[in-house]
């Protein structure tokens, strides 16, 4: 799987941020610099991976090689993007470049704030964040992770998480197919409220929707 490295801005427009609270969890956060310009902000926020297992030269290639292993997907399944929210590909490719060159600068000046783990089981207390982000992993990769796997996933952040959990996208990456079991297992989320809302994002075509979950 890509440890790519998504902006802030991109983030900002995904799971449709305006404030952000107090704290907040970038679950799969990969090579965002997600994290890094939140805690600039003054937000106490931490990123959670397995990628953050590996040393630093392993990391360091492994996130400097996922622009160009993600160019590829995109030129495979060249129908099933659009680019009026990155306007060019050669934007998107330096938005990529600088968040990954801000993440490496952060996860080497502030290692606390990156944690090894991985869903289903986080290693925070009960309700550590009031807001978890999960971006590219949940529903992106249907076709690696099973229907119990993701209900157990989706679990686990509502666990950690005091206030809300959001997921982006809801599509299978590259050919942007949905989900099958989406419907199930949301259907069997206890105690929690949940919702599909539209976000001022698109970059897999119809791809504009976020699944928005909120502790009842
Ligand atoms: C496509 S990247 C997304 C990175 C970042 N969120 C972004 O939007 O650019 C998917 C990330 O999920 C991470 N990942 C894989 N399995 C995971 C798991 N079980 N729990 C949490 N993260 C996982 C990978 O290491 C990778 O960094």
């Amino acid at each position: 799987m890509l440890v790519t490295s998504r902006s802030y801005a991109e983030y900002e427009a995904m799971f449709d941020l305006t404030e952000l609270p107090a704290s907040v969890l970038d679950c799969s956060a990969g090579g965002s610099s997600f994290t890094a310009e939140a805690a600039a902000r003054g937000v106490d926020v931490v990123a959670v991976d397995p990628a953050y297992e590996l040393t630093m030269p392993e990391l360091v290639d492994t996130v400097r090689r996922s622009l160009p292993v993600g160019n590829d997907i995109v030129e495979e399944h060249e129908d099933k993007f659009v680019w009026h929210w990155y306007g060019a590909p050669e934007r998107r490719d330096e938005m990529r470049l600088e968040a990954a060159d801000r993440f490496l600068q952060d996860i080497g000046e502030a290692p606390d704030r990156y944690v090894a783990g991985r869903l289903p089981e986080l290693p925070f207390e009960d309700g550590r964040f009031e807001l978890a982000l999960c971006s590219h992993l949940l529903f992106t990769w249907a076709d690696t992770f099973d229907r119990d796997w993701h209900l157990a996933a989706l679990r686990e952040l509502i666990r950690v998480t005091s206030g809300e959990v959001r997921v982006f996208p809801l599509v299978l990456q590259g050919t942007g197919e949905p989900v099958a079991f989406l419907p199930e297992v949301l259907d069997e989320l206890a105690g929690v409220r949940w919702e599909i809302r539209k976000v001022p994002y698109e970059f897999q075509a119809g791809a504009d929707e976020m699944l928005v979950i909120t502790h009842s």
